[in-house]
């Protein structure tokens, strides 16, 4: 029986377990990328550990979420991970160098190798064919360590993509046509493979646009094979000898199919206030917008930004929009001075940001209040952008330049044509590596420097036998990890002082929370579908571990959330009859007995002593993961063990 591109590529690195759908599998992971917002927890965990040196293929610290300076936190804390990356054998690529993914897939991609990266992302390079995925700062420290990395062994969803797309119609709308047909829960515990005819006809950085928003499919991760198209990107990139073909065999077997036709798509938006709530552009046509923002790890390739500079040379950008664009990398923004783009954006009004995610954390360039953003990104939770009443429509990077000019949304077919036609993906990139710090050949001479903002994580302690605590909170279906733990510009310094972002913990919902949360000594939050789903960011763990939250108990859990729940200690409870959660509120004592017993046999009763009824949960957790739940968390287990 033929396999899959991805059964081929975990077979290579299978160290625990068998390929048997549903079941937990550990591979081997060659390399790891961190990003400055989870990177000094993860490098904290990793210190914690007491390795010497990392013990992956290559380590990259990127600095990119947070490089505004309006104090001295975020120096520092740039500055505690270029040391402790020298130190360990991590390369590090300084503020400015670029955007995690879109550097990595230029620098560092490798087809068929793994990738771990503590950042949702991260399967942006599946686009160059590795099995590149999404964790918790805390996975991530266990993979340079030289542990293996647990997924639950993936159904594979083949897409396969025929014809070709019509011009202004972009990768980026066969992405949201598969968020559109999965939505943003239809990717829990699978990988989407890309096949067919029509995978020809997509560079590489198209195919790493479709990858990065598989993330929000909820996806372990996407892939597409590495083929001529990967061997001309690598080769442009002087990294030939990287390349080898991979694919899925013709017999492989899939558990789900869907075809597109590439010719039958229409431009297309994300509507506010989620990835998934497709419209046509023609829906949207004629609406006035206050902004347009072009980059993110999902549209910032040399590419993308070639394509909209083309749009945009000679036009000028309507009086009521701000055109902001943040070109992806040293590489790109380099590329586009030196060929004269540069000069057609500025020229047409834009205006041009460093490179590094900037709005698309919310790091400046927040929309006005109620305004409409326009944006080429990958995610528009409400309030992400920093204005909490701002409605955000992600779009490919043609509809955003052509709608910039026009100052309402407008379809790009039949207008942007021409202006893109002659737009290719370079045969040959600048390489110039000079702000990738490379480690120290002797670590142990190196001194790493910690400010006074960097706290240590906070402690955990093995599971107790009873659980008495009140229901702090009761939330809705599809929260997201931003709405656990905001991330905005006030927030972003404070990523390494767990005890002052605590104060924020769930505050979208409930502004009263984390102060209920100390005055009752911690308690448990009650949830709908899908908790946790959007960033990997772990602090939405470690908020609530440090607010001395004992459990979760919701509908469903996102997958990398309820791996750093449990990483962390936090019990990741699902009610057996989803109706009991309408019989829990706010205040409600629970009590639960016999939690050790409970946790061997995954299954739990909860007294709600306030009502005097109780009710039935489940763990849907693996025996590795069992075990680290009673030992108190990941650290305390690799310690137990050592
Ligand atoms: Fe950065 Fe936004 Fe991507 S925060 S890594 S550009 S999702």
């Amino acid at each position: 029986m033929g396999l899959t591109l991805t059964e081929k590529i975990i077979k290579e690195h299978l160290v625990v377990g068998e390929m048997i759908r549903g079941t937990e599998i550990g591979i081997r992971i060659d390399n790891t990328l961190t990003q400055d917002s989870t990177g000094t927890m993860a490098y904290l965990q990793f210190e914690a550990m007491d390795v010497p040196k990392v013990k992956t293929k290559k380590s990259i610290a990127y600095i990119d979420h947070n490089m505004l300076q309006t104090g001295p936190e975020n120096m520092d804390d740039h500055i505690y991970i270029q040391t402790v990356a020298k130190k360990h054998g991590i390369i590090f690529s300084k503020p400015g160098n670029g955007i995690c993914h879109q550097v990595n897939i230029e620098r560092f991609g490798k087809p068929g190798e793994t990738l771990l990266g503590s950042d949702s992302h991260t399967p942006t390079g599946g686009g160059i064919g590795m099995l590149a995925i999404g964790a918790g700062g805390l996975d991530v420290a266990v993979a340079m360590a030289g542990g293996e990395y647990y997924i639950t062994m993936p159904e594979i969803v083949k897409v396969e993509l025929k014809g070709k797309l019509q011009p202004g119609v972009t990768s980026k709308d066969i992405i949201l046509e598969v968020l559109k047909r999965f939505t943003v829960k239809g990717g829990i515990n699978r990988v989407f493979e890309y096949v067919g005819e029509g995978v020809k006809s997509l560079s590489v950085p198209d195919r790493a646009t479709i990858t990065n928003m598989g993330a929000e499919l909820g996806a372990t991760t996407s892939i597409f094979p590495s083929d001529e198209e990967t061997k001309l990107f690598l080769k442009a990139q002087k990294r030939e000898d990287d390349f080898i073909p991979l694919n899925a065999d013709v017999d492989a077997i899939y558990d789900e199919e869907t075809v597109i036709d590439l010719g039958q798509l229409v431009p297309m938006a994300a509507a506010p206030h989620s990835p998934d709530n497709i419209k046509p552009i023609d829906e949207l046509e004629g609406m006035k917008i206050n902004q347009v923002a072009i980059g993110s790890c999902t549209n910032s390739s040399l590419y993308d930004l070639m394509k909209v500079a083309s749009i945009l040379e000679g036009n000028t950008v309507a009086e009521e929009v701000s055109l902001v664009i943040s070109p992806g990398s040293k590489q790109v923004l380099n590329m586009l001075a030196e060929n004269g783009s540069l000069a057609k954006m500025i020229d047409a009004g834009a205006r041009i940001l460093e490179c590094g995610c900037g709005p698309c954390i919310g790091m400046g360039q927040s929309p006005n209040t109620k305004g409409i953003s326009l944006r080429t990104f990958n995610r528009n939770f409400k309030g992400r952008s920093g204005t909490t009443d701002a409605d955000v429509y992600l779009v490919s990077p043609e509809v955003a330049a052509i709608s910039a000019i026009h100052g309402v949304i407008t379809n790009p077919v039949g207008k942007v044509g021409e202006a893109v036609a002659g737009v290719e993906v370079a045969k040959e990139f600048k390489v110039h590596d000079n702000m990738f710090v490379v480690p120290a050949e002797e670590g142990e001479e190196v001194e790493v420097i910690k400010g006074p903002n960097i706290k240590p994580f906070p402690k955990t302690e093995k599971l107790k036998d009873s659980i008495h605590k009140n229901v702090l909170i009761v939330v809705e279906d599809n929260i997201t990890t931003d709405h656990i733990m905001p991330s905005n510009a006030k927030l972003l310094p404070y990523r390494s002082n767990i005890p002052y972002l605590s104060d924020y913990c769930l505050t979208p919902c409930d502004p009263e929370f984390p102060a209920r949360a100390k005055e009752q000594d911690g308690g448990i939050i009650v949830a709908g579908h899908n908790y946790g789903q959007g960033s990997s960011r772990e602090h939405a763990a470690l908020a609530p571990l440090y607010l001395g939250i004992k459990a979760v108990i919701a509908k469903s859990f996102a997958r990398i959330h309820k791996n750093n729940l449990i990483n962390n200690g936090i019990l990741p409870l699902i009610f057996k009859d989803e109706k009991d959660y309408d019989s829990l509120n706010l205040r409600d004592r629970l009590s639960l007995d016999n939690v050790l017993a409970g946790v061997e046999a995954k299954e739990l009763i909860v007294k709600n002593e306030t009502t005097g009824k109780e009710i039935k949960v489940v763990l849907d957790i693996t025996d590795r993961q069992k075990e680290m739940i009673l030992a108190g968390g990941l650290i305390n287990m690799m310690k137990e063990n050592v």
